[in-house]
């Protein structure tokens, strides 16, 4: 597994580098792990007929790489321009488009990604407020519309004047980072996971329903209907559910 710390931060000292490092640290051989520092890459976006060349760099590295790690500091409540116009210069890479202008997942479908951000920001005004809220939003939106698949975020807040990352927040860092070393590729047992919630449903159902029956708590008449169209209507509830809480909500975080 090859793991890519992209850092978009103004300092290669700051808290968000501290925070990179801490999180490369706990990376474990055989995995290898590389960090690009924005700032060293002078890109420009891809002119008709012209591509980039620092950007065709930084995108080979994308494309050899199983996990990103992207972190940025959060400025005026939303991403780090660094890191903002990194993925502004790599949009035509990131995606697809099809004839309408509309973007579609392409070669980083699949891919995972890690997000951290910090601000000055205290821990417990970030909560109730969502000063980084917006920082993660820009980045999941980039992931999405690229397919990249998300394992996480975390916040450092409370960073004006911090010097060394506090132990609560190297622990997180050895969390997620154990977490990068045991990424796995997507597996695609989806379809084989709602026909086992079919299968338990049905057993549970008519375990349930028998038991009814033998309390008198159910009419004897149309069994069979009854407890198929209850297995079938309890089961399309529930897959839309969990198939909300799965995919469409968490797309956003
Ligand atoms: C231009 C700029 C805008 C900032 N905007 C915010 C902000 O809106 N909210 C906040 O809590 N901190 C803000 N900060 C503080 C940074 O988020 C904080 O300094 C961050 O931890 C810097 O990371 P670094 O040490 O890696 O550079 C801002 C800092 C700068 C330089």
């Amino acid at each position: 597994m090859k793991i890519l710390g992209i850092l978009g931060s103004h300092l290669d000292t700051g808290v968000t580098a501290m925070t990179m490092n801490e999180l490369m640290s706990h990376v474990q051989q055989p995995n290898t792990y590389e960090v690009v520092y924005l700032e060293n890459y002078d890109f420009k976006p891809d002119i008709f007929g012209k591509q980039d060349p620092v950007l065709d760099k930084l995108e080979q590295k994308m494309l050899e790489s199983d996990v990103w790690v992207i972190g940025a500091p959060t400025y005026w409540g939303n991403l780090a321009g660094q890191m903002k116009d990194f993925f502004d210069c790599m949009r035509q890479r990131l995606v697809r488009f099809d004839h309408t202008g509309g973007t579609h997942p392409d070669r980083f479908k699949d891919k995972h990604y890690l997000s951290f951000t910090n601000c000055y920001t205290g821990e417990f005004e970030n909560f109730v407020t969502g000063v980084t809220d917006q920082t993660f939003r820009t980045i999941d939106k980039v992931m999405t519309a690229a397919g990249v698949i998300k394992i996480g975020e975390f916040v450092v807040p409370g960073t004006y004047g911090m010097k060394e990352l506090p132990a609560k927040k190297k622990r997180i860092c050895e969390k997620y980072g154990n977490k990068l070393n045991n990424v796995k590729k997507r597996d695609d047992s989806t379809m084989k996971r709602y026909i086992e919630l079919f299968v338990m449903i049905c057993v549970m159902a008519l375990i349930t329903m028998l038991i009814q029956l033998g309390l008198g708590l159910l009419p004897k008449t149309d069994f069979f209907t009854v407890y198929i169209s209850f297995a079938l209507i309890f089961f399309i509830l529930l897959a839309c559910i969990l198939h909300f809480m799965t995919f469409v909500k968490h797309r956003r975080r």
